[in-house]
């Protein structure tokens, strides 16, 4: 079978993909399937004519990679692929636009205000302490936790675009969960503890910054709460093969358990370092395993 791994692009998460699509091309290889390599530009129409692959692996991450886009070239062009179709991937990458599917469906979410940066600079929607997220970005890029409300640092750069979406939202103190749903089954909630600061850019991408702990050290319920709600987002948004859920536990809250839905990966991480391939592990599933397995149920 003939498997191109899709990686690269042009996003923001341009690196880390070409990590995850390099390790995954990998074990593809390992498994004895043939694996072409593409860095996904403009071209890919062409391309993918050309090579007529079996199925493509998705690899990518962040704009045209995880939001829908290239899902439906792959879509038209009849060529099966992994991971979530047109839909779940446009709605899990718009945060402001997951969070309303997320309400609908019982999700205990942070409140959060959808508005754009120009919007933002005439005056904060709620009081701080709270986060400002662009609406469509991965890896924490561009996300600024404001503890003391002064908005000075978000239009510190030259290049501010004030008609950029934002997501503001209330900040949760507390600690940080995350679960992986593989083919409608949570395989494990895992706490993430940052060294220092938050689990931005630098903690999720250099070793030895952040621990994961797997299964996460929080009362049993707080973990079967965690995979039931990872599971209810994935099947809400109609995800595909494997999804990861992150969200924040605030140990002090009284309602809702104190779990929060921050946002569902319908492209998670496959780094060496990534929660997803460890989560698999713990469960019994090698990394090439998870990689085949994804393959093997690629569809269009
Ligand atoms: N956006 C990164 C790749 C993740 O969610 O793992
Ligand atoms: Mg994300």
């Amino acid at each position: 079978r003939h498997v191109a791994v899709l990686m690269g692009g042009r996003s923001a998460e341009r690196e880390v993909s070409l990590v995850s699509g390099d390790a995954c091309a990998g074990a593809l290889e390992e498994r004895g399937y043939r694996v072409t390599r593409i860095d996904v530009g403009p071209d890919l129409p062409a391309v993918l004519a050309e090579l007529r692959p079996d199925c493509c692996f998705n690899a990518l991450h962040g704009r045209f990679g995880e939001d829908g886009r290239v899902q439906g070239l792959l879509d038209l062009m009849g060529i099966p692929y992994t991971h979530s179709g047109v839909l779940a991937s446009a709605l899990a990458m718009d945060k402001p636009m997951a969070k309303r599917v997320f309400a609908q469906a019982g999700l205990a979410c942070p409140v959060g205000v959808d508005m754009t940066l120009g919007e933002l600079r005439g005056g904060a929607p709620m009081a701080p302490p709270f986060v400002v997220k662009p609406a469509a970005e991965g890896s924490s890029l561009g996300v600024f936790i404001l503890t003391d409300g002064d908005l000075a640092p978000l239009f510190e750069r030259n290049d501010v675009d004030l008609e950029q979406r934002v997501l503001v939202e209330r900040y949760i103190p507390g600690r940080e969960l995350t679960c992986a749903v593989l083919d409608d089954r949570p395989l494990a909630v895992t706490e993430i503890v940052p060294r220092e600061g938050f689990y931005d850019y630098r903690a999720k991408y250099t070793g030895g910054v952040a621990d994961h702990l797997i299964p996460a050290p929080v009362p049993e319920e707080i973990r079967e709460k965690v995979m039931e709600m990872a599971l209810i987002a994935h099947r809400t948004l109609g995800c595909r093969g494997v999804s990861r859920a992150d969200f924040r536990y605030d140990t002090l809250a009284e309602e809702e358990q104190g779990l929060y839905l921050l946002e569902v990966n319908t492209q998670p991480g496959m780094t060496p370092l990534s929660l997803v391939p460890e989560q698999a592990a713990h469960c019994g599933m090698s990394f090439a395993d998870l990689v085949v397995h994804l393959v093997e149920e690629a569809r269009c």
